[in-house]
């Protein structure tokens, strides 16, 4: 029986009689599996669709990854969300079900082993136990120098970054093997290859990231599963904020960015959704900036 969801229908969670629309015989829409497992004689349209393909993206109700959740969504895929805010899960998802959209959501702190197995339960009943996609997107920031971060504080970074995505993959291993075609996508950012103020920790966890993203992709290769991760200068989300309220900070930023601009959570998720797609089956174990090219800018003086 499928347990701990937020039913799209009501305010209330985790109540299975209230959720018969989740389980794998009475939900209200169908997975149907995609109709290819190598991109090898696919045509155009099949290497360009997730049509069919099951999604786990965590932390979907704000910022990149609700983004990621829309994109994937809107080229077919079915998807599972999870976020710790109750009431704002139930709100997206109600809104993505008045849409037309097949997503679904569980209740989870992400840097909590037992919410994550109990997450990973939800997402094997929804999805029959074949998972394509795991989006590996929760992270958090704590902004200090090194030397005053506390013990608490580490382990939070630590949990939340890190701990989290690698027992996230434990976990997904035998639904993505399942599947025949899994795709792994971390969220990983700049700060993992230059050095950001205050935030030596983050990058560090991010680092390791990048690190888990090139052995997976070599360890899990032998079961098509694949393992890619996106790594984002400033976006514009709720995570960033009050950092960017600031004027002058935000002119700093925009100094050493070549694009000149912030970036917006849709250019993320469209790499997000490439990533996922048969269109980039050759392509694993790669970390791609979507910076408007801040990690390559030397000196470019803005008078030319
Ligand atoms: N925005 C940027 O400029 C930027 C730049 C580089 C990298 N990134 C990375 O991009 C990822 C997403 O960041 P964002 O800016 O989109 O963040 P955001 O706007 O703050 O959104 C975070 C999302 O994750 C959920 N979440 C946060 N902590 C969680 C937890 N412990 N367990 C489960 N869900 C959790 C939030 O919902 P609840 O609060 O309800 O849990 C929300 O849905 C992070 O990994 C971040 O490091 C962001």
């Amino acid at each position: 029986m499928c347990g701990a969801f937020v039913s799209p229908s009501s305010s209330i969670l985790i109540i299975p009689r209230k959720l018969q629309f989740l389980t794998p015989s009475n939900r209200s829409f169908k997975i149907k599996p995609p109709r290819y497992t190598s991109v090898v004689n696919q045509n155009h349209s099949n290497r360009w669709s997730l049509q069919g393909m099951t999604a786990l993206v965590t932390g979907g109700t704000r910022g990149i990854g609700r983004a990621i959740v829309e994109e994937l969504a809107g080229h077919g895929a079915i998807i599972h969300t999870c976020a710790r805010n109750e009431s704002e899960l139930n709100s997206c998802l109600k809104g993505w079900l008045d849409e037309g959209l097949k997503i679904t959501g569980s209740v989870c702190d992400v840097s909590s082993p037992h919410d994550r197995e109990k997450l990973m339960d939800d997402v094997s009943c929804v999805f029959d136990g074949k998972l394509y996609i795991l989006v590996n997107n929760v992270g958090t920031n704590i902004r200090k120098p090194m030397v005053d971060l506390t013990a608490e504080e580490f382990s939070t970074l630590m949990s939340t970054n890190f701990e989290s995505v690698f027992h996230m993959c434990q976990l997904a291993y035998p639904m993505l093997k399942a599947s025949r075609t899994g795709s792994v996508v971390f969220t990983s950012s700049v700060s993992a290859f230059v050095s950001l103020k205050s935030m030596t920790l983050q990058g560090a966890t991010k680092g390791a990231i990048n690190q888990l993203t090139k052995n997976l992709a070599c360890e899990w290769a032998k079961d098509n599963i694949r393992s890619n991760a996106v790594a984002p200068w400033y976006i514009k989300t709720s995570m960033v904020e009050q950092v960017l309220s600031n004027k002058e900070y935000v002119e700093e930023v925009l100094h050493c960015t070549p694009l000149g601009r912030l970036g917006d959570p849709n250019e993320v998720a469209s790499l997000v959704a490439f990533l996922c797609m048969p269109a980039s089956s050759y392509i694993t174990g790669q970390i791609i900036c979507v910076d408007g090219g801040m990690s390559v800018n030397g000196f470019y003086p803005r008078d030319g």
